[in-house]
C-alpha cells in the first residue's frame, strides 16, 4: 500500500523558504499543506504557486490539526521556540541551521529533544551534495585509506550587509557552521579547534568586530586533521571544493560551473563562465534529497538526515573557533 503524501507545514517564506516551498511541492510525497510567515503576503504567494493555506501566525499552523511535519525555515532567533512547540505538539520538524547562535539555549532544549517521541532534523544540506555525497560514500569504501587530511575551501561570492551582520552571529556561527558539520560528516571524533580570523575587506564586518576571512584546524582523536577556508567573498562566484586525502591518493570535488559553454578565441582557450552563482543555485539538488531523507525520517524509514545532536555539535565547534580567534588559543571540545 503506498503512503499519502505527508502534509508538511512550512514556517518562514524568504530565501530558503521559498526552495523548500517549490521542492515539497513537486515531491510526490510530499503536500504543502500550511504556510504561516508574519509577513503574510509572502505566506499568500507562495501557497498561489504551490498550494496549502496561507497564515500570518505559526501557531494556527502548528495547531491545525493538517500538518504532519514542520519545516522551519523563519529567522534563527525563532527556531528554538518553534522546535520546542511543534515537538510538544507531537509534530516532527526539520529545522534550518543553526539552531540557535547560543549554545546555551540549544543544551536548554536538548533533553526536551531527546525525550521526544517525533525526530528533529537539521538542514545541513550539503551532506546531500551528490558529489559530496560521493566523496564520503567511497572514503567510508577504503578507496583511498585512511582519511588523513580534508580540505574544505567554502568561499561566498560577496558579503553580506552590515545589518546581516550584526545579526548573524559571526562567521564561524553563520557560515562556517556548515563547513563544521562537513566536517564532522566525514570525521565525526573531533577534539581540538585552532582558527585565525582577520578582517581584511569588509567594512560591515569590520562594523561588528567580526571576520571576514578565517582558517580553521580541526583535530581529531584519530590523528587526521580538517582544515576550513572561509572568506566572505570571492571574485568569480561562489567557491566550494572539498578534498579528501588519504594514504592511497585522493577524492576531489571541484566548484560547478554556472554554465557549460566555454569560449575560445585568440585571446584565450576554453574560458568558462564564472561558478555558480550562490547557495539556491549550487545546492539546488541537496535541498530536495534533504526533503526525500527528512521524509523517510518522518515514516520510520532508513535516513541520513542530519539530527538535533549534528546541530549541537557544529555550535560547538563554532564557539570553539570564535574563542580560539578572539583568544588566539587552540580550544579542546567535547562533542559528546
Ligand atoms: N541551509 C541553507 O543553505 C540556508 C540558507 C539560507 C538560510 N538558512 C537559514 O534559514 C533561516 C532563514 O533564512 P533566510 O535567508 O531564508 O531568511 P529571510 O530573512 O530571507 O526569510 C525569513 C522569513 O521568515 C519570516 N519570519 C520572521 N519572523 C518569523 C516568525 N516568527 N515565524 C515565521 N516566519 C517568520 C520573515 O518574514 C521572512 O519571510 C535562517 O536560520 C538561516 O540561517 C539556511
Amino acid at each position: 500500500m503506498t503512503n499519502p503524501p505527508l502534509r508538511i507545514g512550512l514556517i518562514g517564506t524568504g530565501r530558503i523558504g521559498q526552495v523548500h516551498a517549490a521542492n515539497i511541492a513537486s515531491n510526490p510525497e510530499a503536500t504543502l499543506s500550511w504556510i504561516a510567515d508574519p509577513f503574510v503576503a509572502g505566506a499568500e504567494a507562495l501557497a498561489a504557486r504551490h498550494g496549502g493555506r496561507a497564515t500570518d501566525d505559526p501557531e494556527q499552523l502548528l495547531t491545525s490539526g493538517g500538518v504532519d511535519a514542520v519545516l522551519v525555515a523563519s529567522p534563527t532567533a525563532t527556531h528554538i521556540d518553534l522546535i520546542a512547540r511543534s515537538i510538544d505538539l507531537g509534530l516532527p520538524v526539520l529545522c534550518e541551521k543553526p539552531i540557535d547562535l547560543d549554545i546555551a539555549r540549544v543544551d536548554a532544549l536538548r533533553p526536551r529533544v531527546a525525550a521526544a517521541q517525533v525526530p528533529v532534523a537539521l538542514g545541513f544540506n550539503r551532506r546531500f551534495d551528490p558529489a559530496f555525497a560521493s566523496v564520503r560514500a567511497r572514503v567510508a569504501s577504503g578507496e583511498i585509506g585512511d582519511l588523513e587530511q580534508l580540505t574544505i575551501i567554502s568561499r561566498d561570492p560577496s558579503a553580506p550587509p552590515a545589518d546581516y551582520i550584526a545579526g548573524s552571529g559571526g562567521i564561524f556561527r553563520d557560515m562556517t557552521i556548515h563547513d563544521f558539520d562537513m566536517a564532522r560528516f566525514f570525521l565525526p571524533d573531533i577534539v581540538e579547534v585552532q582558527a585565525t580570523g582577520t578582517t581584511t575587506f569588509d567594512e560591515g564586518a569590520r562594523l561588528h568586530g567580526d571576520f571576514d576571512t578565517a582558517v580553521c584546524t580541526l583535530r581529531t582523536a584519530s590523528g587526521a586533521i580538517v582544515t576550513i577556508i572561509n572568506s566572505r567573498h570571492s571574485a568569480v562566484g561562489y567557491d566550494q571544493r572539498i578534498e579528501a586525502f588519504g594514504g592511497r591518493g585522493h577524492l576531489s570535488v571541484a566548484n560547478a560551473p554556472s554554465s557549460l559553454v566555454s569560449l575560445s578565441t585568440s585571446k584565450s582557450v576554453e574560458a568558462k563562465p564564472p561558478y555558480e552563482t550562490f547557495f539556491l543555485e549550487r545546492y539546488a539538488r541537496a535541498y530536495a534529497v534533504e526533503l526525500d531523507e527528512f521524509v523517510k525520517l518522518v515514516r520510520g524509514e532508513s535516513s541520513t538526515s542530519p539530527s538535533f545532536e549534528d546541530g549541537r555539535a557544529a555550535l560547538v565547534l563554532a564557539e570553539a573557533a570564535q574563542r580560539s580567534a578572539v583568544d588566539r588559543v587552540a580550544v579542546t571540545v567535547d562533542l559528546g
